[in-house]
């Protein structure tokens, strides 16, 4: 009997956390080759996608903005930006005194958007967008004017996959991001938000749609016009970049006097050769939209977190971690968030204290020294292959502009800028280095040393307002 029960033991601890770490570390690795090979993917996918329509089948997305002209500095005037992406909602003003003086002020106000309204009525959560605003442009400042019978105009960011066939309207695709609103997708969201103004009493107009990406681009680029790229790595993740409408077939016959547009390539949707394990597969299959947004679910902030602890609760089951019960609240989904990663990752006390206590009061964790160097690799490899990832998306993109247009990018001399926005990029220093460690390492030091990987910080509310500048109803006046 004592016999058979070592054996029993035994094989109940085979499966160790180290034996666990050690597996996630190997499947969640990041070699040059795999990353190159990401790369090259992400080029072909936009090429897949810049022929297709939007939609179920081959490629990226790649959704034509109707931005073809970007700010030029001379835009005057009173405008509003509105900004509904992910975690908050936004509403800004903004005074443009053109050329000289540019940005003459700015004043915003910032809500976190109810968890509720994610899952209401698309009147319900229109209403509070157009209440937050009637709220915001009731309230006077000097700084502020509108020349008088001139209709108040918004550049709003909507940070959702929408098909646009002009500047100023869009049909929701699908919600992203936990977004499960009913009776929006399909319909106009302008249109949406048209009637929601009309409700509260509001008579604006919207003169430009935008993806969060490209407000990002058209306000970094209004400040440095060497930037050709933006991307967003926050709750979701998405990049944009300016592309010759003659490269986009499924433009064919649209007339630009720039000859440009702004694609947003919803890349967040991409998922050809990523590394993914097993706990991937699982959250993906929990989540609202199983088998979409692999890449966003693999490098955003809105997963990290909820990856690391699927890990961190096997190791518990199988493993024995954190002792001989499975803590409780280690099962409830979404506990740990990207930002306890970050907290913990900054954590460089002899005994770990912080990662400790963290542990301790998000998942209710008791944990020795050893447990909490544990955790600290998960969230490690998990937030390396993240970082490293969406280097090599950035280097994708990059690569396919250069293909079409040598020079472009890497040119000699040439100094081409990605901007980066979003609370990932933003508060996650290691995040951020293994980013830019993985361009530098695909792109070689000579044609790295000519792409400027920048933050842009809210850079997305003042490229909104500029592009309802440039999209103005009043443009022909002047
Ligand atoms: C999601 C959305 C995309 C947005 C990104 C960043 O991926 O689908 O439109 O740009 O999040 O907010």
């Amino acid at each position: 009997r004592r016999r058979c029960l070592t054996v029993a033991l035994r094989s109940k601890v085979s499966v160790t956390p180290t034996r666990i770490l050690t597996k996630l570390k190997h499947e969640c690795a990041t070699p040059l080759p795999l990353l190159q090979q990401v790369a090259n993917n992400m080029s072909s996918d936009m090429r897949a996608g810049l022929a297709a329509e939007a939609g179920p089948g081959p490629g990226l997305p790649m959704i034509p903005s109707y931005v073809e002209n970007l700010p030029t500095g001379n835009e005057k005037g009173l405008f509003y930006a509105l900004d509904l992406g992910g975690t908050n909602f936004r509403v800004l003003r903004v005074q443009l005194g053109g050329k000289d003086e540019r940005v003459i002020a700015t004043e915003f106000d910032q809500v976190s958007i109810p968890h509720q309204l994610m899952f209401a009525t698309s009147q319900e959560l229109f209403d509070f967008i157009a209440s937050g605003l009637a709220k915001f442009a009731s309230k006077e400042d000097g700084r502020f004017h509108i020349s008088p019978g001139k209709k108040g105009e918004i550049g709003f960011t909507f940070s959702f996959p929408v098909k646009q066939a002009s500047i100023d309207s869009g049909i929701l695709i699908k919600w992203t991001k936990g977004f499960a609103v009913s009776g929006t997708a399909g319909r106009d969201v302008v249109a949406c938000l048209n009637e929601a103004m009309e409700r509260q009493g509001i008579d604006m107009r919207v003169s430009a749609l935008v993806n969060d990406t490209v407000a990002t681009l058209a306000g970094a680029e209004y400040w440095d016009n060497d930037v050709v790229v933006a991307v967003i790595l926050g709750t979701g993740t998405n990049a944009c970049y300016v592309e010759q409408i003659s490269a986009i077939p499924k433009l064919q016959g649209h007339v630009s006097s720039s000859g440009k547009m702004i694609i947003s390539t919803e890349w967040g949707a991409f998922s050809n050769g990523l590394p993914l394990t097993k706990i991937d597969r699982e959250m993906d299959a929990a989540s609202i939209n199983p088998g979409e947004q692999i890449f966003e679910k693999t490098i955003s902030g809105m997963y990290l977190g909820e990856i690391v602890r699927r890990v961190l609760l096997e190791m518990a089951e199988e493993g024995g971690l954190f002792g001989k019960s499975v803590p409780q609240k280690l099962s409830t989904p979404f506990i740990l968030g990207t930002p306890d990663l970050c907290a913990m990752q900054q954590d460089s006390s002899g005994d770990l204290h912080a990662v400790g206590s963290l542990l301790y009061d998000k998942a209710g964790v008791e944990s020795n020294l050893s447990e909490r160097k544990t955790v600290l690799e998960v969230c490690e490899t998990i937030v390396k292959r993240g970082g490293s990832l969406a280097g090599a998306g950035i280097v994708g993109i990059l690569q396919k502009m250069e293909e079409d247009q040598r020079g472009l990018v890497f040119g000699n001399g040439k100094r081409s800028v990605v901007a980066i926005d979003g609370g990932l990029y933003e508060n996650y220093p290691q995040y951020r280095a293994y980013l830019q460690d993985s361009v530098t390492e695909l792109l070689g030091t000579e044609k790295s040393n000519n792409v400027v990987i920048e933050h842009t910080k809210d850079g997305s509310g003042i490229g909104a307002a500029l592009l309802a500048a440039s999209n103005s109803m009043y443009n022909q006046d002047l």
